[in-house]
């Protein structure tokens, strides 16, 4: 695996956003492997398919120069997943675009963590890359996704709904859901955070 990587590191207060390591290979195979992380996906990876998504993601990063980030927990160093931007390579209606993702080992579920990543990842896709627009999409069964979405200040407009082109016709995984957020309406929702009360950690 290439450890040379240009994607600059971003600190959260309580991620570290950086580039892939050798060692993340196998917690990043394990989280691929699980079922529950997989569900929404078309199969889970084998640890060849998961060695290959880190140099796929290297090299989008290296190409366009931003790309998916290596997730760390700030307090204990360890790796928990990915979030970042990325070019979908399939043509759909909405298409050439950049797409906010993420995905995390179920470990880490549930503490605001994708949230906490991706709004550093529109932060630096908005304001350092110079973006107008980024998009967010999955399956609609996939609510705890949709509901970072929603928590990004993204909108769905059912018109925009999707087949994606990579899957086969009639499969169950076919139908997807598309959010938007434009540089106004993002620079409007981080405003708006900073005048609400943050949860504790
Ligand atoms: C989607 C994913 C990244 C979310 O990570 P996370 O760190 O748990 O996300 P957050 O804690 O920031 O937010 C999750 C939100 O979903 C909500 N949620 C959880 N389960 C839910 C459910 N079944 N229905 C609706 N909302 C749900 C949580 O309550 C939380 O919202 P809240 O803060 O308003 O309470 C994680 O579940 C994951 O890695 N899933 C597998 C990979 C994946 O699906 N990636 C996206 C593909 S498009």
């Amino acid at each position: 695996m290439d450890v040379l990587l240009q994607i600059p590191e971003i600190r959260t207060p309580r991620l570290l956003l950086r580039g892939w390591r050798p060692d993340d290979g196998a917690p990043f195979a394990a989280m691929n492997a699980d079922p529950q992380v997989m569900e929404f996906m078309p199969a889970a990876l084998s640890r060849q398919e998961s060695d290959e998504l880190i140099h796929r993601i290297q090299e989008h990063t290296r190409h366009f120069g931003f790309g998916l980030w290596a997730l760390e927990l700030v307090e204990s160093a360890a790796f928990i997943g990915f979030a970042g931007l990325s070019r979908p390579s399939f043509d759909a209606p909405f298409t050439p675009c950049v797409e906010v993702g993420w995905r995390l080992a179920t470990a880490c579920w549930g503490k605001g963590y994708a949230t906490e990543a991706a709004e550093a990842a529109l932060d630096f896709g908005f304001n350092t890359v110079g973006l107008c627009e980024l998009v967010s999409f999955t399956v609609p069964a996939n609510l705890r996704s949709r509901r970072v979405m929603e928590k990004l200040g993204m909108q769905h407009d059912p018109a925009d709904d999707f087949d994606h082109p990579k899957l086969p016709h009639g499969h169950a995984l076919q139908r997807h859901v598309l959010y938007r957020i434009d540089r106004a309406n993002w620079r409007r929702h981080e405003a708006s955070r900073a005048v609400r009360p943050r949860q504790p950690a």
